[in-house]
């Protein structure tokens, strides 16, 4: 639909560049030298890497009328059928995120700016390559250095765009000279938006556009830092900004100023205690994102959590970590005695009993004591319910369980636990309604949950959401037993974590593209486990729920057990032998079997 629309305009074009009216000028030069450049750049730059060209038609309402004839013969001529235009003032929607290259042609800065404000930002996301054409009636060398620095640093400032190609056109001397800015090119001041020449040569994209941040050459980015253990831990009192900040995601930005050689301006969260902020779909933010929102730093990194919010009113990059929350539990408490005594049979089993007895009772009383029958029934019924209790007490002190702890959120919520966590970590809990009714936040640290879990008492099933990093952390500073904590297998949310600029800063693509190279050859991982003692981290994942036999218990219950069942062989087969005579003397009381009475009388 839009390539035919794009089609569409091409053809219109066609004939109407053609049908304009030939001009016999006296800057017959500059037209030729400009219309070469032009189609230079179209034919190596666009046309080799597909682009679509956005023309401002705002030049009409600007340029006086023999240089609008300038511009549309520079255009007649420089017109290449395969490179799709659109001639507009103003670019719609649909084109708009079709097009790649943005060209006005304008006599001054103001003009530019009038021109270009019409063509608002499609998406942060969405960068355009900007070739400005300036038409210089002023043979002021000053003056023209004066402008183009002023449409850079509109550039810079205000489009956060570092694409641009200036072309100087000299309307008096003919010749079109090329220039562009480099705001980190470490010759100059940081953010410098002078103006300096390029050279074309055949007008090649890394020519025409070359690439500015791979190396900011030591200029400082302000960094928006907050404590956040053990990913961020400040330490403000130091000099060097790189001493400031110790922890896994301190790590990680030093990394990134090292390879983009930028240096760190540290800036205090804003107010200071604050972990991070929070961020809204209206568009309401605090802490670190508000100050963002404000421009009053150059980015944020630090346990910050990728936001449909925060991509929507800031520049997020794509995660470069992901972290999974878990339960995390105290140890579970062992049986009592007591309980010990009479676990073995549950309540069913122990009013089954109940019943039997009462049920013998009344048999003794009304007499039928005389029944031999019941009275063996009862004796057998005895012996087996002895065998079941001393076996399952036998297997009880055998493996030592404790009580059951929850596997899952699930299981969790269902054995009625309650959760406590910090107000960072609650956010996290939006997507699950059942969990955020059931949690408490307490003032804090992430890693301050764990004194607050061992406060709570005993007998209070209290869990708290958390992610492993703490758990580490917690118990490598406190030097905590690890066996204090047990930690729920199954996961119950995953964050991830995003650094954020100001929206539509030139500066996101270059860190997503080292944060990328960083995370596929797995420098974070490799920090991540430098940091935390990670054998400590596998004791305590591999220990999980203790209700869990390891299959060397069950082999060994299996066996006593065996021993258990052969015994009770034995014995059922004698009292079937016994029961079998029982029964043939009764029979042979009888008239009718004489024979058999007689049989027994001989045995
Ligand atoms: C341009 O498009 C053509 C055809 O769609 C494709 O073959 C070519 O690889 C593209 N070139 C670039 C640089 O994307
Ligand atoms: C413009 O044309 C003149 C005369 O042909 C030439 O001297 C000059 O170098 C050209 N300038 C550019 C930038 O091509
Ligand atoms: C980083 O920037 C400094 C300061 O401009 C410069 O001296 C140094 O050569 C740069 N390092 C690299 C690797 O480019
Ligand atoms: C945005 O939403 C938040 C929470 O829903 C609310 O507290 C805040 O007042 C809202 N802001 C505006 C400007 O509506
Ligand atoms: C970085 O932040 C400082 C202070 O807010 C600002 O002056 C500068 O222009 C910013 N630089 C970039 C690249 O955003
Ligand atoms: C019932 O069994 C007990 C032994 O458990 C025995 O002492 C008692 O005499 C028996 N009663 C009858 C009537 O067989």
């Amino acid at each position: 639909m839009h390539l035919l629309m794009l089609l569409l305009l091409l053809l219109l074009l066609g004939p109407c560049l053609s049908y304009l009216p030939r001009q016999n000028m006296e800057n017959e030069q500059l037209v030729d030298n400009l219309s070469k450049t032009l189609q230079m750049i179209l034919r190596q730059t666009c046309w080799a890497y597909n682009m679509s060209i956005f023309i401002s038609t705002s030049y009409k309402d600007q340029l006086p009328l023999n240089e609008q004839r300038l511009v549309e013969s520079v255009l007649t001529r420089s017109f290449i059928p395969v490179v799709p235009w659109v001639l507009d003032k103003q670019l719609n929607e649909q084109l708009g995120l079709r097009t790649q290259m943005l060209l006005f042609f304008v006599q001054n800065a103001n003009q530019l700016i009038t021109a270009c404000d019409r063509n608002p930002r499609m998406n942060k996301a969405h960068k355009y390559k900007f070739l400005v054409i300036m038409i210089a009636a002023q043979d002021d060398s000053a003056w023209q250095h004066s402008q183009m620095s002023q449409i850079f640093a509109y550039f810079l400032h205000y489009r956060y765009n570092v694409h641009a190609l200036l072309l100087l056109a000299q309307l008096e001397a003919g010749t079109v000279s090329a220039f562009t800015y480099y705001p980190y090119s470490g010759l100059g001041i940081c953010g410098s938006t002078q103006a300096l020449p390029v050279l074309l040569h055949q007008g090649r994209i890394e020519q025409t556009y070359p690439r500015k941040l791979q190396n900011l050459n030591g200029c400082p980015l302000h960094v928006i830092v907050w404590q956040i253990l053990p990913y961020m831990r400040l330490h403000m009192e130091r000099t060097q900004p790189n001493d400031r900040i110790s922890g896994i995601d301190a790590e990680i930005l030093k990394l990134l100023a090292n390879k983009l050689n930028f240096s760190l301006v540290l800036v205090v969260n804003e107010p200071a205690h604050l972990i991070g902020g929070s961020s809204f779909m209206n568009g309401t933010m605090t802490g670190a994102f508000y100050m963002l929102q404000q421009r009053q730093a150059n980015l944020t990194l630090g346990f910050a959590a990728c936001m449909a919010a925060r991509y929507k009113y800031l520049s997020s990059t794509l995660p470069y970590s992901q972290v999974e929350y878990v339960l995390v539990m105290r140890k579970a408490r062992p049986y009592s005695v007591y309980e010990v005594m009479l676990l073995p049979f549950d309540s069913h089993v122990w009013l089954l009993i109940l019943v039997l007895t009462t049920l013998r009772l009344m048999c003794w009383e009304s007499g039928w004591r005389r029944v031999p029958l019941l009275n063996l029934t009862w004796n057998l019924l005895i012996f087996l319910l002895r065998i079941s209790y001393e076996s399952s007490i036998f297997m009880f002190v055998h493996n030592a369980p404790s009580r059951p702890l929850p596997h899952s959120l699930e299981q969790a919520l269902a054995q009625d636990y309650h959760f406590i966590t910090d107000h960072v970590t609650y956010r996290m809990t939006t997507l699950l309604p059942a969990l955020r009714a059931r949690t408490r936040i307490l003032p804090g640290q992430p890693v301050d949950m764990f004194e607050q879990l061992l406060s709570q008492p005993e007998h209070h099933r209290v869990a708290i959401i958390s992610n492993l990093n703490f758990v580490v952390d917690y118990l490598a500073r406190r030097g905590e037993d690890p066996h204090r904590f047990v930690i729920a297998s199954n996961k119950i949310i995953e964050n991830m974590i995003c650094v954020h600029f100001p929206k539509g800063s030139y500066l996101t693509s270059n860190f997503n593209h080292m944060l990328f190279l960083m995370r596929s050859s797995g420098i974070g991982q490799h920090i991540n486990n430098r940091l935390k003692s990670s054998h400590l981290a596998t004791t305590l994942i591999t220990r999980l729920n203790p209700l869990q036999h390891s299959s060397d218990n069950v082999a060994q219950f299996n066996e006593s057990m065996r021993l258990i069942y052969a015994a009770l062989n034995c014995l059922m087969f004698a009292q079937s032998v016994t029961l079998a005579i029982f029964i043939l003397e009764l029979c042979s009381r009888r008239v009718r079997n004489r024979w058999l009475s007689r049989i027994l009388e001989r045995l």
